[in-house]
């Protein structure tokens, strides 16, 4: 194997300076000009709100972790978010070191930069190099300006996503502290079929463009080159490279990274299998990070089941469509990544559905994805596939649907509506969901919009389902699937729904108490239902996590899943319809021989099961029958040998049922992360109820599936003792039985 690195070219804008030979003894090491570590901005002229009035102490309201500076505070222009704007200017000062060194992160933006400026000339401005929020060093030579007064200003004058800068720790010195190489090669000479990159989690992206004889290869790839140590190593699938020299560029690198001098071919690519938290019988991706469940449709008796993945590590980012398929929901076989980043820009979410009559003329049964090109703008594009999904050909007529007035237009759901000969489309726009329609998949006119002034508006409004359904009366409702972020009912990510009427032009709501949410717990997000299913089955499938701490979740090779599958049926309470979701019948295959309990009576003391099953492997469901008796509280919780507990509370009186994970494993990875999760409790003379564990996740289903809380933990040992509680008075307990669960 021969792999050679070496500088291409040393480049930064046309201010900034080749910086890594030069070494300058002899002066006093460091001279700070602003540390912020006052806590205030003394001597600095502040203007606009995006800088706040005092520096930061971290990250602010709504912010990603801020990482990467000194000491306590930093300058943070993220008050109010990315769309504030303003400006600063330090105080004069004396240039008398060699070079300006500080640190540096936030937005790539033109608005946001940091200058200096001497004489009132400006003869640095600098910005990230990439969109981080932890900060580097960066470095200005200005020898040439020795002994001459200067102001450093720092600006923020950019809109939308990443407008804020990070600044910390401007000091002048006799090195420089920056050690990126920019433009730097590896060169490889393809002998085996992977090319494995190591990454870190925990460090920005830099860009790598693939390339053969100064061709590129494919989109440019984002990805989080180790720095200080190795995570995880990713592959890169170079087979049909044999033979070949390619070129792995990158943008930019630190040359005191350890990633870039250990990339290496090799043989075979085998992800860990075995990390504590990888679920055994909910779908998760192979390696990489996964989020919304795409393109899902039944086609020649296979749930097909795309989703959002980054195949070059396991935080969000380069967004392709990843692929598997199962014959029963429970076993799926992966498949090689569907859709990849083109010109459009990455595929964000979407479905799929079968062109039974060739409508879009790309051939009989084709299966057509329709998704967001998320580039510039966000538009909607076309891929079909006359393999059944095997393969799939972009529509050489991308974009299908375009509307640059808005920045969130995203999430095409697209079904076959047969009363008016059209297929509908619904779409994420701002806080609406728009409806348009097309004879041919290719020519989309509006039709309405929905979601003004009704549902909850915490947040963006995405990934919209509409489908008819039957009642229990045997009438026909329409249902509309709406998730949102931030806004759920415990916080972050949710998934609320609108029941009424769907004429082909428009959804009518139904007066009910919106918002209605199809799960109360803090993970389920982003789900949406299979097309194309045979026998009227409405069957759901949900991302099992929520943005608040979902880069974050204590895995290593993947992160996050999905919920179980679920069927989907509209059930009456009394008072109003309810969407209730329950685990698909296909799951009750996952049961083993149950343990069998009597029936318990639960006075004053507290009753514990001290070994659920023998040989607990974190794989189990616990299914039994409450019955209150009269009692207003009620409730059973799960501990381990750790001390980790998780509780479940039944409060008649509040009408509340809460779901307390604060203590039920690790939670160090997000502050967001512990918290108690409060459902609505019908009011019902007895509670069936189904509780689903499998290692890191938990899923409630309460008469059948009326109410449901989904919950990740991340116990440090098995649950296998289960204690029942009753704080004020007695309630019973009957045909508790607890299944082993895990596929054959
Ligand atoms: C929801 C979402 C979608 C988007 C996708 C990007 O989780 O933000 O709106 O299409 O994720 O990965």
């Amino acid at each position: 194997m021969y792999i050679s690195k070496h500088i291409k070219t040393i480049k930064f804008g046309c201010w900034f300076y080749c910086l890594s030979v030069c070494f300058i003894a002899c002066k006093p090491s460091v001279v700070p000009i602003a540390t912020f570590e006052s806590g205030d901005y003394t001597g600095w002229i502040v203007n606009g709100d995006a800088f706040g009035l005092v520096p930061s102490a971290g990250a602010l309201d709504r912010q990603n972790v801020v990482s990467g500076y000194d000491g306590i505070y930093l300058v943070n222009s993220f008050h109010g978010g990315d769309d504030t704007r303003g400006e600063m200017l330090s105080p004069e000062f004396v240039i008398e070191r060699d070079y300006i060194n500080f640190l540096l992160g936030g937005g790539m933006g033109a608005g946001v930069f940091i200058a200096l400026e001497v004489g009132g000339k400006r003869v640095f401005e600098t910005r990230p190099i990439v969109e981080s929020e932890m900060l580097q060093w960066y470095s200005w030579n200005v020898e040439d300006f020795c002994g001459q007064k200067a102001v450093i200003r720092i600006a923020d004058n950019q809109c939308g996503s990443w407008g804020h800068i990070l600044v910390d720790q401007i000091e002048m010195g006799n090195r420089a502290k920056s050690d990126f190489l920019f433009d730097y090669e590896v060169v490889v000479d393809i002998t085996k079929p992977y090319v494995l990159i190591p990454v870190e989690d925990n460090v920005p992206e830099l860009k790598v463009a693939v390339c053969h004889e100064d061709k590129k290869l494919m989109e440019d790839m984002f990805i989080r080159m180790a720095q200080t140590k190795i995570d995880y190593w990713i592959p890169i699938n170079v087979e049909r490279y044999m033979g070949q020299r390619i070129i792995f560029r990158c943008n930019h690198i630190k040359r005191s990274s350890v990633g870039y001098k250990q990339i290496k071919q090799s043989s075979t690519f085998s992800p860990a299998s075995s990390e504590p938290y990888r679920p055994a019988y909910h779908f998760t991706p192979p390696y990489g990070w996964m989020n919304d469940p795409n393109g899902m449709v039944y086609s020649n008796g296979k749930w097909h089941l795309f989703y959002q993945y980054n195949p070059y590590g396991a935080m969000w980012g380069n967004m392709h469509w990843g692929h598997a398929v199962s014959e029963d929901l429970l076993h799926w076989e992966h498949l090689p990544v569907a859709l990849a980043p083109d010109s459009l820009g990455s595929i964000f979410s979407g479905s799929a559905v079968i062109d039974e009559n060739n409508t879009a003329s790309f051939g009989e049964n084709a299966m057509v994805a329709v998704y967001t090109s998320a580039g510039r703008w966000q538009t909607q594009s076309l891929a079909y596939s006359l393999d059944d999904g095997r393969t799939f050909a972009k529509y050489a007529g991308n974009p299908v649907l375009a509307d640059s007035t808005c920045v969130d237009f995203r999430d095409p759901k697209v079904f076959w509506h047969a009363a008016s000969g059209k297929w509908i489309m619904s779409l994420a726009k701002s806080q609406t969901i728009t409806f348009y329609a097309s004879r041919n998949l290719t020519d989309w006119e509006k039709l309405s919009s929905f979601g003004e002034g009704i549902g909850e508006h915490g947040g963006v409004w995405k990934c919209p389902d509409l489908f008819p359904m039957k009642t229990d009366d045997g009438q026909g409702k329409w249902v509309l699937l709406v998730s949102i972020n931030p806004g759920g009912p415990n916080e972050g990510s949710a998934t609320q729904y609108f029941i009424g009427d769907f004429d082909g032009k428009e959804f009518k709501a139904d007066n009910l108490p919106y918002p209605l949410w199809i799960d109360y717990g803090r993970d389920n997000y982003a789900g949406v239902t299979w097309n194309n299913v045979p026998d009227g089955r409405r069957v759901f499938i949900g991302w099992m996590s929520n943005w608040d701490y979902a880069n974050q979740v204590p895995t290593v090779c993947f992160r996050n899943g999905m919920t179980l599958p679920r069927e989907l049926s509209l059930k009456h309470n009394g008072k109003n319809f309810v969407l209730s979701s329950c685990p698909v019948a296909e799951c009750l295959a996952l049961r083993g021989k149950p343990a069998v309990y009597p029936t318990q009576r639960i006075e004053h003391d507290d009753v514990a099961i001290d070994e659920l099953l023998q040989d607990n492997d974190g794989c189990f469901e616990v299914e039994m029958v409450i019955k209150p008796n009269g009692a207003s509280v009620f409730g059973f919780g799960f501990t381990n040998n750790k001390g980790d507990y998780l509780n479940y509370m039944f409060d008649k009186t509040r009408q509340i049922l809460s779901v307390n994970r604060q203590e039920a494993g690790l939670a160090h990875f997000s502050d967001k992360f512990a918290c108690i999760s409060e459902a609505p409790l019908p009011d019902a003379e007895e509670y069936a109820v189904r509780l689903l564990f499998d290692k890191a996740s938990t899923e409630l289903f309460v008469n059948e599936g009326e109410v449901v809380v989904t919950s990740l933990v991340f116990p440090r040992d098995v649950f296998n003792r289960m204690t029942f509680f009753s704080p004020d008075s007695n309630w019973t307990v009957k045909d508790l039985r607890v299944y082993r669960l895990g596929l054959d």
